[in-house]
């Protein structure tokens, strides 16, 4: 497996004709991101995973100076999974432009921004975005995995990136149900019980043992609820008479830490 650091050094690799399967990582690596790994490799010849905290995905009050740093441990897993390739940038090479971002191109879609996660999390898809095509931008992808935890995510790259197929992963989830993410490390162990709850809320939603009303009372035992909401899949608008996938989405915090989740039917 072998790292690298540097832009040029990454474009020259790049000079093959291998078909290259991309996992933009922010490290704090866990089975969920190693699910991607795997599927990747299933869909190219080599697989380039990037580990890089992306500072403008993150608001002034958000966790980006204690978000899990843990490359030891990263690399070692890396090692055990088909990786070939680990990119590893700073963040003067990723925004040697100061990171300013022109959001007017989504004007049009704004309300896709805004909704879901946007809405408490404003500047989050903006961040996402631009770290994603200027990673693109540089390794030029046939391939990116995105785990479908995050969903909103997963749906405004498959919209505005170009040039790379987009392949949504399944959620790897712990033995009690919760959705593994890296941020699952805050949680203490009566936390992690409890967060448990949300997933088993929204399999009820799914099996129409809950309405909307009664899963959000049920949300609100345990959580205080960002949002929970029943959305077209494919379009991530309302629901109409032609909608064939649904939707469960919901967001909570648990004292500090926020859970996303979701079940796609
Ligand atoms: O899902 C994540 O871990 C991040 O949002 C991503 C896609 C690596 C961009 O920083």
């Amino acid at each position: 497996m072998k790292i690298i650091n540097n832009i040029s050094e990454m474009q020259n690799w790049r000079n093959d004709s291998a078909k290259i399967a991309f996992v933009p990582t922010m490290g704090g690596l866990h089975q969920g991101h190693l699910s991607l790994i795997d599927l990747a490799k299933k869909n190219a010849d080599k697989v380039v995973v990037s580990i890089f905290v992306n500072p403008t995905q993150f608001a002034q009050h958000e966790d980006f100076g204690t978000y899990p740093r843990t490359m030891d441990a990263d690399l070692a897993a890396l090692e055990l999974s088909p990786t070939d390739l680990v990119f590893i940038p700073n963040t003067h090479d990723i925004y040697p432009d100061n990171a300013v971002f022109n959001q007017d191109e989504f004007a049009q879609d704004k309300a896709l921004f805004e909704i879901l996660c946007g809405k408490s999390r404003p500047h989050f898809f903006y961040g996402v975005l631009q770290v994603v095509r200027r990673l693109f931008a540089i390794i030029h992808p046939d391939v990116a995995v995105f785990g479908q935890k995050d969903y909103q995510q997963l749906h405004i790259i498959k919209h505005f990136t170009s040039g790379t197929e987009i392949i949504g992963a399944p959620i790897v989830r712990e033995d009690n149900g919760l959705a593994m993410s890296t941020r699952n490390q805050y949680l203490n162990a009566d936390e992690y019980k409890i967060a448990s709850k949300l997933h088993k809320i929204l399999k009820q939603i799914e099996r129409g043992e809950l309405d909307l009303q009664s899963a959000t009372e049920q949300l609100q035992r345990y959580f205080k609820l960002d949002y929970l909401e029943l959305l077209d899949a494919n379009t991530l608008k309302k629901i109409t008479d032609n909608t064939s996938k649904i939707a469960i989405l919901s967001a909570v915090y648990l004292n500090k830490v926020r859970l996303i989740d979701n079940i796609i039917f």
